[in-house]
């Protein structure tokens, strides 16, 4: 199939890509499984933007630089933060209904590292609508072909071309049709990476299923560089509940005053850890929740919004209010506490990108959760990640649009080679090294770190590599395959950088070197 441009995920950036790319050219938007199962449409909190009047660009960007201690790059958070208001006013005119404020147009939360209330939301189900605002203008756009169930495996690159001609450039995807189970070629003059984050490689998260990291391990794999990839945020609060996994407590909750407290005392530990609170950065809140939970060997700590008026409450945390409330869980948050421990949330490193999206490789784009465009530095401020993917998808958009007249039609691609067969033995296989891969990560690459720990993790890595890649290199592909593949190839990423910064500093903090660096310096591994 051939397309004008080929775009890799349908969230927040791959659609508003689409949207602004469709008036002029016919564009391909493929999941690897339906078309909202992104964690777009799991975003909760809000979207972070200067919309209040005691509010200004520059405070945005200093919450933004603290949060991520140093490791910025100031002209991206310029870009991000000056182009927030123009992205809501856009998701508005799409239909989303942000709460509207008593005083303001819209009721701003608060949360964490945010000097000011500038969190536009929809309650705490902002994703949601979000994801079906984009959706729904992209699915009655007539250029724009969604197209769900199709797994890309690799980038198609000049090694791929048919007459040989090797170019470095980059010309559409391989992917696997679920339905089919056929590998498909679709190329386009330009391709757009939007595949989101890797947070799956641990074993709690708070991601959807296909956090996996595809697009960082197809985007190193073609040649490009990725940057940051130790800096992986763990979120505070996720419910702890050993049959319900994966499911987030808004930080927002603790921006309308929730506590956290320890269970059986009631007491709040955060005023030992922070002068902000419960309101300290990510990375402080979680270390803080690490700590308590190790020392007292407790196996969550709670979080507690009961002392406000119960309308309140529910009016602003509707969708966690009902699922709390389920049979299965069966806790009533206006009166009781929510026990949560902190779970692998945001990828905060990923692909190199400029301005424009634009990556090492000709003809390749990424924006969104794969990226790192110097935006989060060593630790993402809340709310900032679903901006970042509506300004960077029109950014990549813009580029393409006018530089389309330099960009050479893709040629002649060699088809896949579908002559290898299935291994019964597979399936066990890729179960049994992903359960592994996700195991030793939580253990050895979490939120406190040592060398000898990462170093333990990058043997094991080492292994699962060489025994994928076998598989890989020997049976049909399936999509099982391609995500442990990728997760494999992402947490070899994440070990190596890691044992690369010999500091503590944001997100990554390891017990062997626990001060920071005068200088603040990206971690960039090269293929
Ligand atoms: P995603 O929305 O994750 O979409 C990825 C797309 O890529 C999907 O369509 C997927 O199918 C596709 N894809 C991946 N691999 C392949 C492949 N191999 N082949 C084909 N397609 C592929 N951020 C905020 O700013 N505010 C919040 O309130 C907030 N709350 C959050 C709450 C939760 C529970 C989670 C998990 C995240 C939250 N975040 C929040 C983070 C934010 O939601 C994400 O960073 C952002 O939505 C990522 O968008 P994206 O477009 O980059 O990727
Ligand atoms: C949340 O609602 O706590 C998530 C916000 C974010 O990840 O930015």
């Amino acid at each position: 199939m051939t397309f004008d441009v080929v775009i890799i995920g349908s969230g927040a950036a791959g659609l508003s890509a689409a949207l602004s790319l469709a008036p002029h050219l016919k564009v391909a938007v493929l999941a690897k499984g339906s078309i909202s199962a992104g964690s777009t449409a799991w975003a909760q909190g809000g979207i972070a933007a200067v919309l209040d009047a005691g509010d200004t660009f520059d405070n945005h960007i200093e919450d933004t630089m603290i949060a991520g201690a140093g490791l910025n790059n100031r002209a991206t958070v310029e870009f991000v933060v000056e182009n927030a208001p123009a992205a809501i006013e856009r998701l508005a005119a799409l239909g989303v209904p942000f709460n509207p404020g008593t005083s303001d147009r819209w009721h701003l939360t608060r949360e964490g590292g945010h000097s000011h209330r500038r969190i536009v939301h929809v309650a705490d189900a902002t994703g949601w609508a979000v994801q079906q605002a984009l959706e729904k203008a992209a699915s009655e756009h007539p250029n724009i072909h969604l197209i769900p169930d199709m797994v890309a495996i690799d980038l198609i690159t000049g090694r791929h071309v048919q007459d040989g001609s090797g170019q470095k450039r980059v010309w559409g995807v391989y992917a696997v049709n679920r339905e089919t189970g056929h590998v498909e070629h679709l190329t386009g003059r330009a391709t757009i990476l939007a595949t989101g984050g890797a947070s799956r490689a641990w074993l709690y998260s708070t991601n959807p299923r296909g956090s996996t990291g595809d697009g960082i391990a197809m985007a190193w794999r073609a040649g490009c560089r990725v940057s940051n990839m130790e800096f992986n945020q763990f979120h505070p609060t996720c419910l702890y509940n050993p049959e319900v996994k994966n499911f987030l407590i808004t930080e927002a909750m603790r921006g309308e005053g929730g506590q956290l407290r320890i269970p059986g005392t009631q007491r709040r530990f955060m005023p030992d850890f922070d002068a902000r609170e419960e309101l300290a950065p990510r990375d402080i809140v979680a270390r803080a929740i690490d700590h308590e939970l190790k020392r007292l060997g407790i196996d969550y700590v709670h979080l507690d919004i009961s002392h406000r008026d119960p309308d309140f409450v529910r009016e602003h945390f509707p969708t966690i209010a009902a699922r709390l409330a389920e049979p299965d869980i069966g806790i009533d948050i206006t009166r009781d506490p929510i026990p949560v421990v902190p779970a692998a949330h945001y990828t905060c490193g990923g692909v190199v990108v400029d301005l424009h999206g634009c990556t090492d490789v000709d003809g390749l784009y990424a924006a969104g959760e794969v990226t790192q465009s110097g935006l989060h530095g060593a630790n993402r401020l809340a709310s900032n990640s679903v901006l970042e993917c509506l300004v960077f998808g029109v950014a990549a958009a813009k580029h393409i649009n006018a530089n389309w007249a330099d960009l050479p039609p893709p040629p002649p691609i060699r088809a896949w080679d579908e002559s290898r067969v299935t291994h019964s033995d597979e399936e066990v296989v890729v179960h049994h090294n992903w359960r592994e891969i996700r195991r030793f990560m939580w253990d050895y690459v979490g939120i406190v770190r040592t060398t000898k720990r990462l170093e333990r993790a990058l043997n094991r890595v080492n292994l699962l590599k060489q025994e994928t890649e076998e598989y890989y290199g020997h049976f049909r592909v399936t999509p099982d395959l391609v995500e442990l593949r990728n997760l494999v190839e992402v947490s070899g990423l994440i070990v190596r950088s890691a044992l690369t910064r010999q500091e503590s500093r944001g997100l990554h903090y390891t017990l062997d070197y626990p001060n920071l660096l005068p200088d603040a310096v990206d971690t960039v591994l090269a293929p």
